[in-house]
């Protein structure tokens, strides 16, 4: 590292500080493990619609500069075989989260020296040596999936110092039941639905952390303490982050073409509501994504520039659409909908629902994880209490 990266690195990492992002204990941890150890030589950059690779042979100090900067660094996509032509890739499937992600995931999943922590979803393998920094490495277990970043991770952490962490390739959703319990369950892959495993992984009154999302919240961030009768209770802590999902999770989001057909016919109505009311705050996106699953949205702004645009929803499964048509000139849009589904009357009369519980924030549901079912409710509304259950994938 060239001491311009190393400054500018320790100011970032002083910025967090004074952000109250990352707590001051972890500065010794961040300054100290070499990330250019854990960044492959080929990651991948937004080019258009495409992800192409950067090689750090080919750039360098583009490649330094994205390594030690302060954005996430796609490391892996496709699942390890790009789909586009000239090995061009479309999804990104591992990479090494923002420095202030890592930041938070760290600072609310409140781990302290002494504790043994297990990592789902290893991918470079940066945060596992953050962990093993603070927490000596023998305390640290991460599991990856794939098995070639698994390697790729391992071999990292013993060029770094850490080959004492215990790097397990499987399914982190299973947990690893033979170096538990754990105090904290870290993951950095998003579980929408938690993995009952985790909860019975970690001892009583310790911490599970991960992202969480889904179609219609596509971001947040949970912590739930487990309790000795085998439950795990928590909430959001965070509603703005968004991670990719554990592998066995991953939520499709169908295309607009994916839904909607030339033929359909749509009824048409009209409404005074405008549709940025039901997508812009997290709040009401958790309230509506509650009551109205497997419900997505998308806003699609008209070429034509005249300011007009549309706000989509969709639900592949029973191929439900309904279409919100915004234009500057009046204060009434239409509203087109198809399928079984009456996607924005429902998506309405959720939102409506929570302006009249008095906007609660997604931060007041509660979750609790048992054996069999993850059910969110909203606290302290004895009246107006609404207890959503989802039942786990079976095993
Ligand atoms: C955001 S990346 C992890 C970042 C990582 N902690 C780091 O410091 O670089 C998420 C990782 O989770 C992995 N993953 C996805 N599903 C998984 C699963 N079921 N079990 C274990 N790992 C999984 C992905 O392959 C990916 O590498």
């Amino acid at each position: 590292m060239t001491s311009a990266v190393s400054s500018s690195w320790a100011g970032l990492v002083d910025d967090l500080i004074t952000e109250e992002v990352l707590p001051q204990q972890w500065r010794a941890a961040f300054l100290a493990v070499p990330r250019e150890v854990f960044i492959p030589d080929v990651i991948w950059r937004q080019v258009g619609d495409w992800l192409v690779p950067l090689r750090r042979a080919d750039d360098p100090e583009e490649w330094l500069r994205r390594a030690y900067g302060s954005g996430y660094v796609v490391t892996q996509v496709d699942d390890g075989t790009p789909v586009g032509c000239e090995g061009r890739g479309w999804v990104p499937t591992s990479s090494a989260s923002r420095p202030d992600i890592v930041a938070l995931m760290l600072a609310a999943g409140r781990v302290e020296p002494g504790m043994r922590v297990l990592e789902i979803g290893t991918g470079t393998g940066y945060s596992a040596a953050l962990l093993a920094h603070q927490l000596g490495p023998e305390n640290v277990t991460t599991i990856e999936i794939d098995p070639e970043l698994a390697a790729r991770a391992q071999a990292a952490l013993a060029t770094a110092g850490y080959h004492k962490v215990t790097v397990i390739t499987g399914d982190g959703a299973q947990g690893y039941p033979t170096r538990g319990p754990f105090d904290r369950v870290l993951s950095t892959a998003a579980a929408p639905q938690v993995p009952y495993a985790w909860v019975t992984q970690t001892r009583p009154g310790g911490l599970i952390v991960t992202p969480w999302n889904s179609p219609y919240q596509p971001a947040g961030l949970l912590s739930l303490t487990v309790a000795p009768d085998g439950t795990a209770t928590g909430g959001l802590v965070n509603t703005t982050i968004s991670f990719m999902q554990l592998r066995d999770q991953r939520i499709h989001r169908a295309t607009i073409a994916e839904v909607v057909r030339d033929t359909d016919v749509p009824d048409i109505s009209d409404t005074d509501l405008h549709a940025s009311h039901l997508c812009n705050s997290p709040d009401a996106r958790f309230a509506i994504e509650r009551q109205v699953p497997h419900c997505e949205w998308e806003y699609v702004p008209a070429s034509s520039g005249d300011g007009r645009w549309c706000m989509w929803f969709l639900d592949s499964a029973t191929r439900s659409w309904a279409r919100f048509d915004y234009r500057p000139d009046t204060e009434r849009w239409p509203v087109h909908q198809f399928g079984p589904r009456r996607l924005w009357d429902k998506v309405t009369a959720a939102y409506r629902w929570w302006e009249s519980a008095g906007r609660p924030p997604a931060t007041q549901w509660r979750f609790t994880i048992t054996a069999d079912r993850q059910n969110v409710e909203l606290q302290a509304m004895a009246e107006q209490c609404l207890v959503v259950s989802d039942h786990l994938p079976a095993p």
